[in-house]
């Protein structure tokens, strides 16, 4: 056992907990917080989101231990909450939840959107809840009474009476009660290499040697700028194979190339729509900085896995591996033995980084 103490919707608690306990099972069955919802316990459906000082967590997935001197503030906690009022008071109004069981976790991440994205659209509404998945009401509901309360504004005083919203009209939506593609923001990090600029842009040309240093890619055909190759990638269990092609484009005078692509996973069913940008900069004779930026689209069964934080350090590993790979292949050596690391190695690498960072292991 080891001894906690968080603070739970406003109050100190210090208990004794197994160290493999999840917050979630902690909250539910030692402090009787029954409104935090368990639904697949593997950090996918989003019914158990609470706020883990102050941003929205899944518990099941988070050991009590971890959380220990965290701030916690599951739906019970969040009663008077002139924000979670107004979402109430929508979630109503638009018959956004049938049996409720996603409800709690829904309107954490509600409330987290109403916060964080006074302008956001219904497709980045839809965007953000792509964490959250209910099994009842198409979304179409949900993603209203965001809108709704979105529409009415922040801040709110918190002792004014939550008025009944005016829904936007069903014309106002998309024709899909679908959840959306996952999209995070791009991916922008300066990479430095010890080689002149010159011989990194003639690289960079080289279709054939760009691919050999992408970890899991292979080039299976170059025809002028059209690209046709596969990227090979595992985590866990599951293994995919995305196949597709690319057009690639450069530009001399500022040394900036672009790469813009689709692939297709026929095993999972999952589509991937990505870009990468490189621009060179000179910084001396012998060294040059390259400007890496990725971002892609996912729409399938994989979209699950998307979530913002391992999302981001994942391509940082990519673009990371990429310029190593370069800079080996540049500085006469053969690309190492990252050369084989396969994609899902990265994912399990910048995953191991975040555990870390989160259990303050430093
Ligand atoms: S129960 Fe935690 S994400 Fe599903
Ligand atoms: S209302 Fe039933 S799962 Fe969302």
């Amino acid at each position: 056992m080891s001894r906690v103490t968080l603070t739970v919707n406003g109050e100190t608690v210090t208990a004794d907990v197994p160290p493999r306990m999840h917050l979630a099972d902690f909250l539910r069955e030692e402090r009787l917080l029954t409104g935090t919802h368990l639904g697949c316990e593997h950090g996918v459906c989003g019914a158990c989101t609470l706020l883990l000082d102050g941003a929205p967590a899944r518990s099941c997935i988070a050991f009590t231990v971890a959380c220990d001197g965290a701030d916690v503030r599951t739906i019970e906690g969040l009663e008077d909450d002139p924000v979670v009022g107004r979402l109430r008071a929508a979630f109503t109004k638009a018959h956004a939840l049938q049996c409720g069981y996603c409800t709690p976790g829904m309107l954490v991440t509600a409330r987290d959107i109403v916060q964080r994205l006074p302008g956001a659209d219904e497709a980045r509404i839809r965007l953000e809840l792509a964490g959250n998945l209910c099994r009842c009401t198409g979304y179409a509901g949900i993603v209203r009474a965001i809108r709704c309360v979105l529409s009415q504004g922040l801040p709110i005083a918190p002792d004014k009476p939550v008025p009944l919203p005016t829904l936007p009209s069903m014309a106002d939506e998309g024709p899909s009660g679908q959840l959306p593609a996952a999209q995070p923001p791009d991916i922008t990090q300066a990479l430095r290499l010890a080689v002149p600029a010159a011989s990194v842009w003639r690289a960079l040309r080289d279709p054939y040697l760009v691919a050999e240093c992408i970890p899991g890619a292979r080039l299976t055909e170059a025809a002028g700028d059209r690209l046709r190759g596969e990227v090979r990638s595992s985590l866990g269990p599951i293994e995919t194979l995305f196949r597709g092609e690319a057009r690639v484009s450069f530009d001399d005078a500022d040394r900036q190339a672009e790469i813009v692509g689709e692939g297709h996973d026929s095993r999972t069913g999952t589509r991937l729509s990505a870009r990468a940008a490189v621009r060179l900069k000179e910084l001396d004779v012998e060294n040059t900085e390259a400007m890496v930026t990725i971002d892609y689209t996912l729409r399938g069964p994989l979209t699950q896995f998307a979530r913002g934080a391992v999302v981001r350090e994942f391509s940082t590993e990519i673009a990371t591996s990429f310029v190593a790979n370069l800079q080996a292949r540049l500085s006469g050596g053969i690309v190492p033995a990252q050369r084989s690391v396969r994609v899902g190695t990265l994912m399990l690498r910048a995953l191991w980084r975040r555990l870390r960072a989160l259990l303050r292991l430093g």
